[in-house]
């Protein structure tokens, strides 16, 4: 897996990635959405110099420009809930892409810190021969990924993989980055160091599906 880390260079992602972060902006749901946003179509445009390129022609009114035309046969899959905005900035750029939407969530068994993914829901086309961007804000322990591209492949062989996430744990991270084809691109916006004891990233944002879409039971 190659690692696209984005915040290793400076530029104005870091201005959003600081907005979802800050306690004192991130509330404002509005805005951490737009924001989540905003990094899914700086993270597709960063991917999307990687994508393949066919031979294209484009006429104006007065003439004709050769320009090449990105592949068409692209699945943006997200992970519910939090992936929803993300998916939302990949679609502004990749208007034509095929869509998938999975689910994930935590079990608590016994109501400790230990817990168990859940996938349930599943509505996706077919995968086989296609470009894959799945794509998830948080890559915590990683565990939501790993269980989701299991569950994915029942779809198909894709012929690429980008994953697409905005803030990683190291851990996460590491956890992952074999469990892909080797040629698998992980696009992410920030990775920090640590996860507490309740595989939450430290410092991260806290919960990125109840700042989007507030509190769920
Ligand atoms: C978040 C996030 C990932 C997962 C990451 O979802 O969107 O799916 O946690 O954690 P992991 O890497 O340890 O698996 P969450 O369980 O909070 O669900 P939600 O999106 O419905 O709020
Ligand atoms: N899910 C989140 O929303 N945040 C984390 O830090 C970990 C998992």
């Amino acid at each position: 897996m190659t690692i696209h880390n984005l915040s290793e260079q400076n530029s104005i992602l870091l201005k959003f990635i600081s907005e979802i972060r800050d306690v004192n902006t991130q509330s404002d749901k509005l805005r951490f959405r737009r924001n989540i946003e905003r990094i899914g179509e700086i993270l597709g445009y960063e991917l999307s110099k990687y994508l393949k390129y066919e031979k294209g022609v484009v006429t104006t009114p007065l003439g004709v420009k050769k320009i090449p035309q990105v592949e068409k046969d692209i699945v943006v899959c997200s992970i519910l809930r939090a992936g929803l905005p993300l998916h939302q900035g990949l679609l502004n750029y990749f208007d034509d892409a095929e869509n998938a939407f999975i689910s994930a969530y935590r079990n608590h068994p016994d109501n400790s810190d230990a817990f168990e993914i859940v996938v349930e829901y599943l509505a996706a086309p077919s995968l086989e021969n296609k470009v894959l961007l799945l794509a998830d804000p948080m890559l915590a322990t990683g565990g939501s990924m790993i269980s989701v591209y299991d569950a994915l492949k029942k779809l198909g062989t894709p012929k690429q993989i980008h994953i697409v996430a905005v803030i990683g744990a190291k851990e996460g991270v590491d956890f992952i980055k074999d469990k892909f084809p080797e040629d698998t691109h992980l696009w992410i916006a920030t990775v920090d160091d640590a996860l507490n004891e309740k595989g939450y990233i430290v410092p991260g944002l806290g919960d990125a599906g109840d700042l989007s879409y507030g509190t769920k039971l």
